[in-house]
């Protein structure tokens, strides 16, 4: 039970599952879990970091939380209420306090818009009245940190780093309280992406934004969030607070992630051995993770439960 003098975490995601048909005959249909069983909470002004290699759902937890797509089973809360089951009115504010950064800004942006008429769209989805949307997409270009000369331009005649703090603009506009940033950086050259990263920092700090930042680059997670959620093939491996979970990772995946990415200093990679990957057969209902787990034994074909330690949750039978 929830403490009833606590407000509840801004997010809670419970047991959610996407599954994804990919065969289907006569007699038979064939589904794939994109995400399965995934559970953690956000809260309010937070940076949760959501990192995992390619293809490992986070994309899809992404849209789930926003409501974007629709979810199998499980819950997801924001503020306390299921998002599923939200009133119109309720349902227009969840839309309003939420919004989402995509990975290239150069397909998220009508590129035949000025950017004044792109900040300004979810103003007038929203009803503002016109003489305050005006004032409203400076100031957002403004703390977007790009000045109002952009506004008459177009997107093609901005920059990459430029353009992602026009997308940046467009989901502060309305003055949410949570913004999924889907790899915001990752198409954006190194010295543009640290630009980036500080810009979401500072929104978090001074406007009580929170974000889950989704990402495959552990070092970017480690620098601007709190807390990490570290997935592969759509379930989580561990997660916890961001001390906790990158400097002293329990799970033979988040070890091989972190041995795997250049760490800030040597002296930290030091700590970190490449540790080798073994390919097995894929097994049904064994951990996830069984077919390139250097520590596998037969108990991990089957799913491990959850071992809580003091700042991290672990998924591995051997923790
Ligand atoms: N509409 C869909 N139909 C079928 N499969 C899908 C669909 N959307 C996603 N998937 C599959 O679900 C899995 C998770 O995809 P998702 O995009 O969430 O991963 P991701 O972690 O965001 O990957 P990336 O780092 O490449 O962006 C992938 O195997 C993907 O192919
Ligand atoms: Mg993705």
């Amino acid at each position: 039970m929830e403490n009833d003098s606590k407000p509840p975490p801004l997010i809670q995601i419970r047991s959610l599952s996407k599954k994804y048909l990919i065969k289907k005959s006569l007699f038979n249909k064939e589904y794939f879990y994109a995400v399965y069983n995934v559970s953690f909470k956000l809260q309010k002004s937070s940076i949760v970091g959501l990192v995992g290699e390619s293809g490992s759902g986070k994309s899809t937890i992404g849209r789930l939380v926003l409501k974007l797509i629709q979810k199998d089973t499980g819950q997801i809360l924001f503020e306390g209420k299921d998002i599923y089951s939200l009133t119109k009115e309720e349902e227009k504010k969840f839309r309003r306090e939420t919004s989402i950064i995509f990975q290239d800004p150069r397909t998220s942006l009508n590129p035949r818009w000025k950017i004044k008429d792109i900040v300004e769209e979810p103003l007038i989805v929203h009803n503002f009245p016109k003489k305050e949307r005006k004032q409203l997409v400076e100031k957002a270009i403004i703390d977007a940190g790009l000045d109002t000369t952009f506004l008459d331009k177009y997107p093609s005649q901005l920059s990459g780093g430029q353009r992602q703090r026009v997308a940046i603009a467009r989901a502060i506009v309305l003055s949410p309280k949570f913004i999924v940033a889907d790899e915001p950086t990752s198409a954006l050259d190194v010295s543009i992406q640290l630009q980036i990263v500080n810009l979401i920092k500072k929104l978090k700090e001074e406007k009580n934004i929170a974000f889950l930042f989704i990402s495959h680059d552990i070092n970017l997670v480690g620098i601007l969030c709190d807390y990490v959620v570290v997935l592969y093939r759509g379930e989580i491996m561990e997660k916890g607070d961001k001390e906790a979970v990158l400097k002293s990772p329990k799970h033979p995946y988040t070890k091989l992630l972190i041995a795997s990415v250049p760490l800030e200093s040597p002296k930290q990679r030091k700590n970190f051995k490449e540790i080798p990957e073994v390919f097995r057969e894929d097994i049904k209902g064994a951990c996830v993770f069984y077919h390139r787990c250097p520590y596998a034994e037969d108990i991990c074909k089957q799913k491990p439960t959850v071992k809580t330690l003091k700042n991290q949750e672990v998924y591995c039978h051997f923790v």
